[in-house]
């Protein structure tokens, strides 16, 4: 399962890093190759000596060292890696990686990673628990950090609580679940669409909505994470481009339409923008004024529905089209005609009634509506519906290029 598998191991300072020695003998047991890296604090509590002769490769810490940089750049250190795992990942290393600090060699090499990046949080309960390590914690992980553990209970330092490193079986799976969700679309295309769209009144006002473009960034990135070539076609929002997918930014719908069209042909399209559904008839040369005869009338054309306009390709149509459906009231019945009337495959259809607080919020309560019936998923966060959807149209993909041509059953 592993073998074979090129994995970067950072270490840094704690009292668990002796676990990661025992973490270390299982995954080479299972074939994986390791080539590891310590910080300095990391020294007080296990040896480069022992970590280089169980991993059966080189140790590296010095930023500066010429013999260790000429051997192998900290910059290459990442590229060779398929994943980097951070076992255990102090409260300070946390801040630094969160912070984009580059003053050793393993914050440099993270900072200059072009790799997933795995992490086993172990510290004291309190550290754990400060406002300033979980504000950490919620950077890395909006920037698709994977994080396993802590776990509670007995601390090194005598206190019970959180903060426990995961233990290496935990660890392992993680890493092991990591590796086999990569392989679940490799050579598979994605098309994602995220966010609000803006649509000029004049050259300072825009015509918008609340769309955050959480969902559908985390769409996007579960989607790469399962190794689909994934381009996000997005509209303005705060979030983070997730790892290792190209994104197209936009502004307007038209914009959006087009770039969606450039980036075909996919094998499956998410549709997850919150697409204006008007645009400004004549959108003004200048800023306009406040005049005498009071405020101006706007007049609004249709924007093109991009879903339905993907979904409806006489040729180059994704063999899997997915939309979603922000309702407000009789949730299942308006999906179910939406997803006729757009021609689309799948509807993912959520409550976005002010009360449930999805628009902006980090949770989802999704029903995925298909032609043969629905699926209701309990509540979860935006990451994991996307981790879900992801598996969902795997395994549907798969199905499709099983089936003979021709006798293409209905995703
Ligand atoms: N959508 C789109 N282009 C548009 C409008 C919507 O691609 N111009 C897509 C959205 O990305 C989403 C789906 O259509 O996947 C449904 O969006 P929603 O806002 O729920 O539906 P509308 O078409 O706007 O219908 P209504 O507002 O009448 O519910």
């Amino acid at each position: 399962m592993l073998q074979d598998r090129r994995i970067l191991l950072i270490v840094s300072g704690g009292i668990a890093a002796y676990k990661t020695l025992e973490l270390v003998r299982r995954l080479r047991e299972r074939g994986a190759s390791l080539c590891s890296i310590m910080t300095a604090a990391a020294h007080h509590f296990v040896t480069p000596l022992s970590l280089a002769s169980l991993s059966e490769n080189k140790v590296y810490s010095e930023l500066f060292s010429l013999t260790q940089e000429s051997e192998m750049g900290h910059i290459r250190l990442s590229r060779e890696a398929e994943l980097i795992v951070v076992a255990p990942a102090s409260a300070d290393l946390l801040a630094r990686m969160a912070l984009g600090l580059a003053s050793d060699l393993a914050t440099a090499t993270l900072l200059a990673a072009d790799k997933p990046i795995l992490v086993a949080p172990a510290m004291n309960a309190m550290m754990w628990a400060h406002p300033a390590t979980q504000a950490n914690l919620a950077t890395l992980e909006g920037r698709g950090v994977i994080r396993v553990g802590p776990g509670a209970g007995e601390l090194a330092c005598g206190e019970v609580g959180a903060g426990r490193m995961a233990e290496p079986g935990e660890i392992l799976a993680a890493i092991e679940a990591f590796f086999s969700r990569s392989q679940l679309l490799k050579g598979r295309k994605a098309l994602v669409t995220s966010g609000p769209t803006r649509e000029p009144i004049d050259p300072v006002r825009y015509l918008s909505n609340r769309s955050s473009g959480k969902q559908g960034h985390a769409i996007a990135a579960a989607l790469a994470a399962a190794g689909a070539k994934t381009v996000l076609v997005s509209g303005p929002t705060a979030e983070p481009d997730p790892a290792g997918v190209t994104v197209v930014p936009v502004e307007t719908a038209a914009e959006m339409l087009r770039s969606c069209e450039g980036s075909l042909p996919v094998d499956v399209a998410v549709m997850a923008a919150a697409v204006s559904d008007w645009a400004i008839a004549a959108v003004a040369p200048q800023k306009l004024k406040k005049t005498e005869s009071g405020a101006p009338r706007l007049s609004l054309v249709e924007n093109p529905d991009i879903l339905a306009s993907i979904a409806g390709r006489a040729s180059g149509r994704p063999p899997l089209v997915i939309g979603f459906a922000a309702e407000t009231q009789n949730l299942l019945e308006n999906a179910r005609s939406k997803r006729a009337r757009k021609g689309c495959d799948w509807i993912l259809a959520n409550d976005v009634s002010a009360e449930r607080g999805t628009f902006g919020g980090d949770s989802n309560r999704i029903t995925l509506v298909r032609a043969d019936g629905i699926e209701e998923w309990p509540e979860m966060t935006k990451r994991e519906v996307g981790q879900r959807l992801a598996e969902r149209i795997a395994a549907a993909l798969a199905e499709e290029s099983r089936s003979p041509s021709g006798a293409r059953k209905p995703l």
